[in-house]
């Protein structure tokens, strides 16, 4: 999907700093509005869950540029990534909730969360950016009765695995490898089963 990249007119190897400007020309350019976004759409109202419609990756893992249709009550699992991230709400509201944790992340499979903060996300609100691991552990989902349709930008991985997903009612936290394809490279990992 390179007309995405082309689009977004950002440079070579983008860093989080210029992925605010990247997505905030992206969710207003008429050529993006016009052509893309009328079919996804269309399409969310057939979609149950949460799913990435279009994905534009360089081949040394640069960046990872992804576009995500949210149907009415569509989240993630909380999780992590293994690299930056940043995303623009372009069609409806996202709600937001981010974390931390409490622990010292020596016991494996285990972590303690808090939630910091949690907040709505619509076009005219920016642009939300998370740095890797712990300083972006979030949850993104829809919880309005209309669809949603968001862009999310990527940076290069910091590590092997893709990011974490955590479970939080049993203090559990595990390695996502790869991402399963409906994953924003990663990113979200769906409430009923399956990682993003
Ligand atoms: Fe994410």
């Amino acid at each position: 999907m390179s007309g995405l990249h082309k689009l977004s007119e950002f440079p070579p190897d983008p860093t989080l700093q210029e992925a605010i400007p990247v997505l905030t020309r992206l969710v207003r350019e008429p050529t993006f509005l016009d052509s893309y976004i009328p079919p996804l759409v269309q399409r969310a109202e057939q979609a149950e869950d949460w799913y990435v419609a279009h994905c534009d990756e360089d081949e040394d893992g640069s960046y990872s540029l992804q576009v995500f249709v949210w149907p009415p009550d569509s989240k993630t699992q909380i999780h992590d990534h293994s690299s930056w991230g940043a995303f623009c709400c372009v069609v409806g509201s996202l709600s937001e909730e981010r974390y931390e944790r409490l622990d010292h992340g020596r016991r494996p499979d285990h972590a303690r969360l808090r939630m910091l903060w949690r907040r709505v996300w619509r076009r005219e609100d920016g642009v939300s950016t998370l740095l890797p691991r712990e300083g972006g552990i979030h949850r993104v989902g829809n919880p309005t009765g209309s669809k949603a349709i968001s862009v999310h930008l990527y940076g290069p991985r910091t590590g092997d695995v893709d990011g974490r997903d955590y479970d939080p009612s049993r203090d559990y936290v595990c390695d996502r490898r790869e991402s399963d394809g409906r994953t924003d490279r990663s990113p979200f990992a769906r409430t009923n089963g399956g990682g993003t």
